[in-house]
């Protein structure tokens, strides 16, 4: 019989050790997080459940196994910021290129624009051109790149800065929800 397509559905704390194996990598082997200390299943269990509550993570799932995740947060706590959500998604490394990252994307987007959420932000450690592609792909916008703004595994690194709308801005905003 022949596999079932990769799917995208919310996360549950049952899927923190899958996105905690996934995001570990990532974190011990390159520059692409600022994090430096992999983040155990339970603390990753911890942000699922924040971001469930007031934005959204969604996990990418084939024949049964989560190989992906994306999920939002709070851009900046000052009140005035509030429709604005700062976006990241992961995958297993062997996974590029297979529509994963805009699957997760496009189902994060409609769930935030669903919240009342109005712009999506990104940052990215460079060079990243995988990422790079993929925010450029999903309609983000540069707005600038922080020069040596952070330190890690012996240099100095830069981050891009990238933004995309959710809705329209020609209203006053309902709160999120
Ligand atoms: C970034 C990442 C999520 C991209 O996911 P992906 O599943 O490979 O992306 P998709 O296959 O959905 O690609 C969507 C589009 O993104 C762009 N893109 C993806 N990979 C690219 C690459 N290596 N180079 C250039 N553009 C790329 C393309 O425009 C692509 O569309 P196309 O394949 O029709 O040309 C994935 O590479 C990853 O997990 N990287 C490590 C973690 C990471 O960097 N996360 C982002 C933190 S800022």
């Amino acid at each position: 019989m022949a596999a079932s397509a990769p799917t995208t559905r919310d996360a549950t704390v049952a899927d923190a050790a899958a996105c905690a194996a996934i995001y570990a990598p990532y974190v011990s082997g390159t520059a692409i997080t600022f994090e430096t200390e992999p983040p155990t299943a339970e603390q990753m269990a911890g942000r699922i459940v924040a971001a469930l509550r007031t934005h959204a993570w969604l996990v990418l799932e084939d024949d049964g196994v989560v190989v992906g995740y994306a999920y939002a947060g709070p851009y900046k706590e000052r009140a005035a910021y509030r429709w604005s959500c700062e976006v990241s998604v992961y995958l297993v490394p062997d996974r590029g290129r297979r529509g994963g990252g805009r699957a997760l994307y496009t189902a994060l987007f409609d769930r935030l624009a669903a919240r009342g959420y109005r712009t999506a932000i990104a940052g990215m450690t460079l060079p990243n051109e995988p990422s790079e592609g993929l925010h450029a792909a999903m309609g983000f916008e540069p707005i600038g790149t922080y020069r040596r703004i952070g330190w890690k595994h012996g240099r100095w690194r830069d981050v891009l800065w990238a933004q995309r709308p959710l809705g329209s801005y020609d209203d006053q905003p309902a709160e999120p929800s």
